[in-house]
This record gives structure tokens, sequence and C-alpha cells, in this order.
């Protein structure tokens, strides 16, 4: 993992932080011990808003929504271990990616998310519940990232202009239930305005699906311990529970999995270590074909494939994939339809 800082950057966080940048220059000229001229006109000095992401790009800065921390005093106590795995969630966190509380604990961590995008190569992606662009930015192919936080979707577009894949990203504010219910409803060469949309027909090769896991406290099931991330500390991974799909929101885990086996049968469901697997594996066998899937004119057996996510010696999570993202199940890519 690489992270490396501009001297541009560096500018930035200086104007961001430091409001003495601002009030030196708001001085009046004149050298130390002199009266200033007294028949100049005062001019006054409107500083100009300089965000993380420099000249040109305030449009789709988000520096003013969260702090951009660069030491760890100006961190609050409890996003303190989190800051500390900064350049892990974004290598390029130094250049001015921004993370909100809930970004903070869950982004993927980026060599989780470059794994994981790495078995998604397709033409369209669309990740489901963006958040602050762990995964999204991994995702080399066009992609649409839905999420339903203006704050975490501007964070995601800011963090997207960084690693310089801003035009390949189509971000949607959205309800995720309904925009799913929605593209079923639309025709595929002609559903909204979006560049992606008109440029090509919406046809959704994948879909990612990382949904909230009910809250940090998801691996000890209690909402009132202390939370953990996906990079929590051996401590907080003492007491881990079974982890159930009816935990995740805004739907239980299996309905969300049906709803978007209507949109794609090629699903990467990203899931906390400890869920139950059994329940990932009634998905497919409960589905309408009975866990079956026409490949080649024959009908077979569908299987879904667990990935570990493993950083070092740590399992961090799971990412369960499903029709033609599993191993030896590439024949999907070719069937006609769906499954539900
Ligand atoms: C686990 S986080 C996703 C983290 C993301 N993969 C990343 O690496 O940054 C889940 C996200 O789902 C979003 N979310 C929650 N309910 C939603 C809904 N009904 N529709 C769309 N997004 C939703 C939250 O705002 C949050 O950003």
């Amino acid at each position: 993992m690489t992270g490396k800082s501009t001297g541009n950057t560096a500018a930035a966080q200086v104007l961001y932080h430091d409001d003495s940048q601002h009030e030196a220059r708001t001085e009046r000229p004149g050298k130390k011990g002199q009266e200033p001229p007294k028949k100049k006109r005062k001019v006054a000095f409107t500083p100009q808003p300089v965000g993380l992401l420099g000249p040109g790009w305030e449009h789709c800065d988000a520096t003013a929504l969260v702090p951009h921390y660069t030491q760890m005093n100006q961190v609050p106590k409890h996003l303190r271990k989190y800051f500390s795995q900064r350049e892990r969630y974004f290598s390029r966190y130094n250049e001015g990616c921004l993370l909100d509380e809930e970004g903070w604990y869950s982004v993927t961590p980026e060599q989780v998310a470059l794994q994981i995008a790495e078995r998604c190569r397709c033409d369209t992606v669309l990740d489901a519940f963006c958040g602050v662009g762990g995964n999204a930015i991994a995702f080399a192919q066009t992609l649409i990232a839905v999420d339903n936080s203006p704050v975490r979707l501007a964070l995601a577009r800011h963090n997207a202009i960084i690693y310089g894949v801003q035009d390949r990203i189509e971000f949607i504010l959205a309800d995720f239930p309904s925009f799913a219910r929605s593209l079923q409803t639309l025709p595929l060469s002609s559903s909204s305005s979006s560049h992606i949309s008109r440029s090509r027909p919406l046809k959704i090769d994948v879909v990612f699906l990382s949904p909230p896991w009910g809250g940090p406290s998801y691996i000890t099931s209690s909402p009132r311990k202390p939370s953990s991330s996906l990079l929590s500390t051996p401590h907080e991974e003492e007491a881990h529970p079974e982890f159930t799909l009816d935990m995740t929101s805004p739907l239980p885990g299996d309905e969300l999995f049906h709803l978007v086996r209507k949109i794609t049968p090629h699903v990467a469901y990203f899931l906390p270590r400890n869920t139950n697997l059994q329940q990932v594996a009634s998905l497919i066998s409960n589905n309408s074909n009975g866990g079956t899937s026409i490949q080649g004119g024959n009908q077979i057996e569908e299987k879904v494939e667990v990935e570990e996510e493993w950083m070092g010696l740590k399992l961090k999570a799971l990412t369960c994939y499903f029709g033609g993202l599993v191993r030896g199940q590439e024949d999907m890519w070719h069937a006609a339809t769906p499954t539900s």
C-alpha cells in the first residue's frame, strides 16, 4: 500500500486546518512599527475557499462537509483506531480523502476492495450501497454508485476525484430498494437522463451489495457494545456470535438478494466474517428454480462461492459470489434471463 502526498495537498491541508493563514493575509500592509499610508483605500480581503481537491474542482469538492484529519490529536477519541488505519482504507488518504463517521467504520479497505473488483470484471457494475466509495473507486469499469446519504455520496465523488476515476462513475442519490424496483420497470435502452444510460443501454452485469450490517456492533450483536470495524482490534474480536441475514438493512439480506437477482444473476455480496453460511447457501437453493440454472442447454445446480477477505493474519469479511462470478460457473454469463 502506498500513500503519497503532493505539494498541492499540503497547501490545501494548511488552508483548511490553519485559519491563521487567512488572518495573516487580512493584516493591513506596512512594515512593523510603521503607520500605514493614510490616504490608501482599504481593500477588503475575501479569502477564497480552497478545498482539498484544489482549483477547478470546487463544484464537487466536499472539504466543507467533514474534517480531513491529519494528526491523531485532531481525531475524536472513538475514531482514533480507525484513523490509525487510514492508509489501509485509502492509500491516497493524505491527498485529501474524506470520510464521515459512518464512513470511518464501514469503508472497505482498499486491498480488499481491489480483490473484489478483480473478481467482478465486466462492463457495468451497480454498487448498491456505495458509502464513501471504498469499493466504487476500486471497480475499474463503468459503475453506477447508489447511496441514500447525500453527504456520503458527495464524499464518494470527492474521493473518486482523488483517484482520477470520477468519469467512470454515475453517482445516484436514492433509496436502493426503490431504485432497484424502478430499474425492473424501465425499458433497457431508455431509462434515465444519466450519461451512462444515454450512451449505452442500461444493462447491469454485476450488482455489488455491501449493505449496512446493523451498525458497527455487528460482530457482537449488541448495539451497546463498543464498536468494531473491518479493521478492528484483536480485543474486540473475542466475542463474535453469528451474523444472520435478517440483520442487514434497509431490507433483510435474503429479500435484498432476491430483489437484485431480478436485475442480474451475477451478484457479489459483502458480508461479515461471522455470517451464517447456511443462510447464504439457502439463498440459491430457495430461488424460484430450486437452485438450478440453465447452462449450455442443461439444467445444472447453481453454486455460491465464498471468498475470505484476509488482511495480514486477520480475516476481515466474506464476499459471496453468485452466478457467473463463481469459478467454474462462467457459462452463466450467457444465460438468457436473471433468476430470482
Ligand atoms: C457498509 S456502508 C458501504 C461502504 C462502502 N462499500 C465503502 O466501501 O465505502 C453502507 C452504506 O449504505 C447506505 N445506505 C443505507 N440505507 C440505504 C438505502 N436504503 N439505500 C441506499 N443506500 C443506503 C449508507 O448510507 C452507507 O453509506
